[in-house]
């Protein structure tokens, strides 16, 4: 059997961690995809930056853009990062050429989601982003698939591992935001800008995409209501507690009959909620239908570990021929959605 090859664009956290995990259970996820599935290439500023990891036997190319046109390369992995830029750059060129796209790239797929997957779609090829919302929760597959038969009403939760590490740490040890933000960043959950995590946008790129598979329609990321948490203080947490509360960042998309509504900020949970005891990195996402009722998902969010399981899943569906239409549902519901009342605030 030939293996599937491929080139991953961005060797950072994730990048080490997709590498990692691909080496460790190579059988597993031989048996599971069908065939071997092998790195071939990589992009990356730094080729002697200490990762963990032997890279010396893998192509190099110094430009990213390299990977959409090497002849050795089946998958691009996008990890990059950033809606406009090189990654944009990279995704569409791959796409354009033919080549499968797997990123985990909330900004991206937030901002040009919609646009990427016509490009893809016109194609023939696959545009897969499981790893680009709640790091190891599958969440995307469990929308488009697992819940592919109700009509959801609400879809949120926790999204952002690093802003819910601040909120717990502060809250259990009474240390102040800047030094706890310290640590989320030594640990490998914040984003490059970790302002992208603590003032809700990264968040909001989650929660956009998951409004718009949820719900079968384009999100405007613009139109999306933004609050994050530099401004809580040890004292609010303190107040927050002796009210019988915590607090937590939440995005929070629902359905009415006047339209859609998204929106993130923090938010007064009662201890007693499922929601007010996940903790940490772990991130939570809670979707609510008419027939399934709620369902909650909970797992890490962030982190090299649970976001490459996403990334390499996705991989294993590209190896097995079984990638779903790009923006699920979504794609189909766009056609005939657009006579349905679409407000967003
Ligand atoms: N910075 C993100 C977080 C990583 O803290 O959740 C996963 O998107």
């Amino acid at each position: 059997t030939t293996a599937l090859r491929i080139g991953i664009a961005g060797l950072g956290t994730v990048g080490a961690g997709v590498v990692r995990l691909l080496r460790a259970n190579a059988d597993l996820v031989a048996a599971r995809a069908g065939r071997p599935i092998v790195v071939t290439a990589i992009s990356a500023r730094d080729r002697a930056r200490e990762r963990g990891i032997d890279v010396s036997d893998l192509r190099w190319h110094d430009d990213s853009g390299a990977l959409a046109t090497d002849p050795e390369v089946d998958v691009v992995v996008e990890l990059i990062g950033g809606a406009d830029g090189p990654a944009a750059r990279l995704v569409e060129a791959a796409l354009d050429a033919g080549k499968p796209v797997v990123t985990a790239n909330k900004a991206l797929i937030a901002v040009h989601g919609a646009r990427l997957a016509r490009l893809a779609e016109s194609r023939g090829v696959a545009l897969a982003f499981e790893a680009a919302v709640a790091g190891g929760i599958p969440v995307i597959k469990a929308v488009r698939e697992g819940l592919a038969a109700d009509r959801l009403t609400r879809i949120g939760g926790i999204l952002n591992g690093t802003c819910n590490y601040i909120l717990t740490t502060m809250r259990e040890t009474g240390r102040d935001f800047a030094s706890v933000l310290a640590d989320a960043q030594a640990l490998g959950y914040a984003e490059a800008d970790p302002s992208t995590d603590i003032d809700g946008i990264d968040a909001a790129h989650k929660l956009a995409i998951l409004a718009a598979l949820a719900f079968g329609r384009p999100v405007d990321f613009a139109s999306v209501h933004v609050e994050g948490i530099r401004r809580i203080s040890a004292q609010d947490i303190d107040f927050a507690r002796q009210l019988g509360y915590r607090i937590k960042l939440l995005g929070i998309a629902s359905r009415s009959a006047a339209g859609i509504e998204t929106r993130v900020h923090p938010c007064l949970v009662p201890q007693s909620a499922p929601v007010a005891q996940v903790e940490g990195v772990f991130n939570a996402v809670v979707a609510e239908g008419d027939f399934v009722g709620r369902v909650m998902l909970e797992g890490r969010g962030a982190g090299a570990g649970p976001t490459a399981t996403a990334v390499v899943a996705d991989l294993i569906d590209l190896a097995r021929g079984h990638a779903a239409p790009v923006w699920g549902a979504a794609s189909a519901t766009l056609q005939s959605a657009s006579s349905m009342p679409m407000s967003q605030h």
